[in-house]
């Protein structure tokens, strides 16, 4: 995918906004965005330096995939937005760990030790056996600069996951989300997903499992299980 996506914002000679595949030079910005952007996960607790190596794991390896929002003026780009996502999670975090966890480990210790429960919570979701987990891939995280906010970007961020494994041959993705970021479940319903179920990844934060499902040929979505969890599905 390149320059699929462009907007005109304004007349003449103003910035221009699209979406392209992210390379390992991405993995930086991604990794800052994610730190600045989602201030209440676990993973931004880490730094941007553990999550700028995340990235680059999500580029190399073959069942990740990265997409970044970029706005042009003239000959500069700038990378202002990120998607990620993994099929399956579990494999990337495998792939994470022989790769890249001993360099990981030893530059985060401090936080990996204060925060061990977590990991292996974190570690542990994606695993089929565990709750929260959809079908098909999974967006590890999704944010867009504040100073882009609002311009489309983070919907054609999601629709761009959805066209990339969808031209894969792949009918259905999900992410996970925090049942208090109503922006982010607004943004996920407008694309197409829809609330499958309601977990805890960690204790005290709750979560739903936005389910995406390519629509049938009559035009509705296949159904998605409703699964047992701490509190009622969003509307
Ligand atoms: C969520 C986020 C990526 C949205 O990016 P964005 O570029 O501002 O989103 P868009 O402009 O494409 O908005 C798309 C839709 O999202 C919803 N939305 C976005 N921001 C919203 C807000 N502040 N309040 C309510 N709904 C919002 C709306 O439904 C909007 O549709 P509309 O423009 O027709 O009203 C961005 O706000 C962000 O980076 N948030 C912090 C990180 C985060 O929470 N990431 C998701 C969890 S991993």
């Amino acid at each position: 995918m390149s320059g699929d996506t462009r907007m005109p914002d304004g007349a003449g000679t103003s910035p221009t906004y699209s979406i392209r595949v992210g390379t390992a030079e991405d993995a930086t910005v991604a990794g800052r965005l994610h730190a600045e952007q989602i201030t209440t996960g676990f993973l931004s607790f880490l730094g941007p330096r553990f999550l700028e190596r995340l990235y680059r794991r999500v580029v190399l390896w073959d069942g990740g995939l990265l997409l970044v929002a970029v706005v042009r003026d003239g000959r500069s780009e700038k990378v202002v937005g990120f998607i990620a996502s993994a099929d399956p999670t579990s494999a990337l975090y495998r792939q994470f760990l022989i790769h890249d966890g001993a360099a990981a480990a030893i530059a985060t210790l401090g936080p990996l030790l204060r925060s061990w429960r977590k990991v292996l919570e974190t570690l542990r979701h994606g695993s089929s056996a565990s709750p929260g987990v959809g079908r098909g891939p999974e967006v590890l995280a999704m944010a867009v600069d504040e100073d882009y906010q609002g311009k489309g970007l983070g919907g054609k961020l999601v629709r761009g996951f959805i066209a990339a494994f969808t031209a894969d041959g792949k009918i259905e993705g999900y992410t996970v989300i925090a049942q208090d970021n109503e922006p982010s479940l607004a943004l996920y319903r407008h694309c197409g997903f829809a609330p499958a179920e309601v977990f805890e990844l960690h204790a005290g934060t709750t979560s739903v499992v936005m389910q995406w499902d390519l629509p049938r040929e009559d035009g509705s979505a296949a159904p998605s299980p409703p699964a047992p969890g701490p509190g009622p599905l969003p509307s």
